[in-house]
């Protein structure tokens, strides 16, 4: 594999210090960090005094394939994640066929080794009745549940199905956590609401506090790995604050700490998502939720639906927004501000999921672990533009939004994946490993 040096950046430890120097890069792995690298290599990129991060390893995202590919597939995402600094992704079994039996999980691995620019990794779907499967299909990062309904066929919402799933085994079980029974008794009490805005209500703050209470229960009775996914509420967060086992990890996205429900106002169905967009109070107790602790990470939940799809007037528009490419700058915007450290934003996007789902070597830019890296420009301000995605669909909720931290290379096993706007061909992402 050819040798890769990268020259004159500012590179991020760990702790958030970061240190100006020479990167060099040889077998998929960072092999050398120093002031000045004289070494020859096969190719040499100046990084012009730009920030070094790891690669950002979004562990929640809809690439739509196999049977949605006009809204994406594992290469358009792959390749709008590394355009957004993620070199890692970990991807959901809600497509078509869902993801629940080894035979669908074999078939993506060998679509993403065709296509794939970025690592990855995909969940096992639960159904009340693939037990075996969701136990011993591999390699799989860990059991999706979708306690409420959403995009696709999966549901598992019967209180007796749950417990068997929580009871057997002791692979990480991640929750969507919204309780159905309620969602479908606030629908037909909602009937006659065709602004979106309903949306937030129907599926209000008590209906995700049900769901994640339930799992946390069965989690403490089984003493069950979990992992609550795209955590959207105040509630749930003080709930976590008070009562959170060390084998509990939970996840925020960015739709609930940028957006809230006044941005229905300008977005109307481009913003639904399930579980809602909430109010400004939520957004502020996640964030404090992050900063302490309570939250360990970030994922995207990027959930591409094309535009006309979107445009269909609720309630029968589908759910979801892309974000994979945008993450990386919203958060580096917030460090610009002050408002975040680089040490959290490298915990929450990088290591922290990596610890989480046993991805070795991976989320830390050291010395002897993968090379996987983005290298991100901090001084000019740029909009996000709909017509500049990468995503299949092209656009995004944060259209016209000011942001720092646009990756200008991303580096995927030693190799440049994405360079300056483009993304360069014969780059394959690998297989994650899950310990
Ligand atoms: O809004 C959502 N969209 N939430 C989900 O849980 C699924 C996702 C999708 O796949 O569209």
């Amino acid at each position: 594999m050819p040798k890769l040096l990268i020259r004159n950046a500012r590179i991020v430890n760990p702790d958030g210090s970061v240190i100006e120097g020479d990167l060099l890069c040889q077998n998929g792995v960072v092999e050398r960090i120093a002031p000045h690298i004289t070494t020859p290599a096969d190719e040499t990129i100046d990084a012009g005094e730009n920030l070094l991060l790891p690669g950002v390893i979004d562990p929640q995202v809809h690439f739509r394939e196999p049977g949605r590919e006009h809204k994406e597939d594992l290469g358009s995402g792959s390749r709008a994640a590394v355009k957004g600094g993620v070199t890692s992704f970990l991807e959901m079994p809600n497509t078509d066929p869902p993801t629940t039996t080894q035979h669908a999980l074999d078939d993506k691995l060998r679509r993403a080794a065709e296509k794939c620019v970025a690592h990855y990794g995909f969940f096992i779907g639960a159904t009340p009745d693939n037990l075996d499967e969701i136990n011993q299909a591999k390699p799989a990062c860990g059991i999706k549940i979708f306690m409420g309904a959403s995009t696709g066929s999966l549901l598992v919402d019967k209180a007796e199905d749950l417990e068997r799933i929580f009871a057997n085994g002791n692979r990480l079980i991640a929750v969507h956590a919204e309780d159905e029974q309620r969602i479908r008794t606030r629908r037909e009490r909602f009937k006659n609401r065709i602004d979106v805005a309903a949306h937030s209500e129907i599926r209000d703050n008590q209906s995700a506090l049900m769901a994640t209470k339930l799992a946390l229960s069965l989690s403490r009775k089984y003493r069950r790995r979990l992992h609550i996914l795209h955590l959207s509420t105040r509630e749930e967060v003080e709930l976590l604050r008070r009562d959170k086992p060390d084998w509990v990890t939970a996840e925020a996205i960015p739709n609930h700490l940028f957006l809230n429900i006044t941005d229905y106002a300008d977005l109307g169905t481009l913003a639904q998502m399930n579980p809602p967009i909430r109010s400004a109070n939520d957004n502020a107790a996640l964030w404090q939720g992050l900063h302490e602790g309570t939250i360990d990470f970030v994922a995207t939940d990027h959930a591409p639906h094309t535009l006309e799809e979107k445009r269909t007037p609720y309630p029968d528009s589908p759910a979801g927004m892309p974000g994979v490419e945008t993450s990386l700058p919203l958060m580096l915007t917030e460090a610009k501000a002050g408002r975040v450290t680089l040490a959290e934003i490298q915990k929450w996007m990088c290591s922290g999921p990596a610890e989480a789902y046993g991805i070795h070597n991976k989320g830390k830019v050291i010395e002897g672990w993968d090379a996987d890296l983005t290298i991100v420009g901090m001084k000019h301000a740029k909009p996000v533009k709909n017509e500049e995605m990468f995503t299949k669909v092209r656009w995004s909720p944060f259209h016209g939004r000011i942001l720092v931290g646009w990756p200008v290379y991303t580096v995927v096993g030693g190799q440049v994946a994405f360079d300056n706007g483009k993304i360069r061909e014969g780059v394959h992402g690998r297989p994650l490993a899950f310990n």
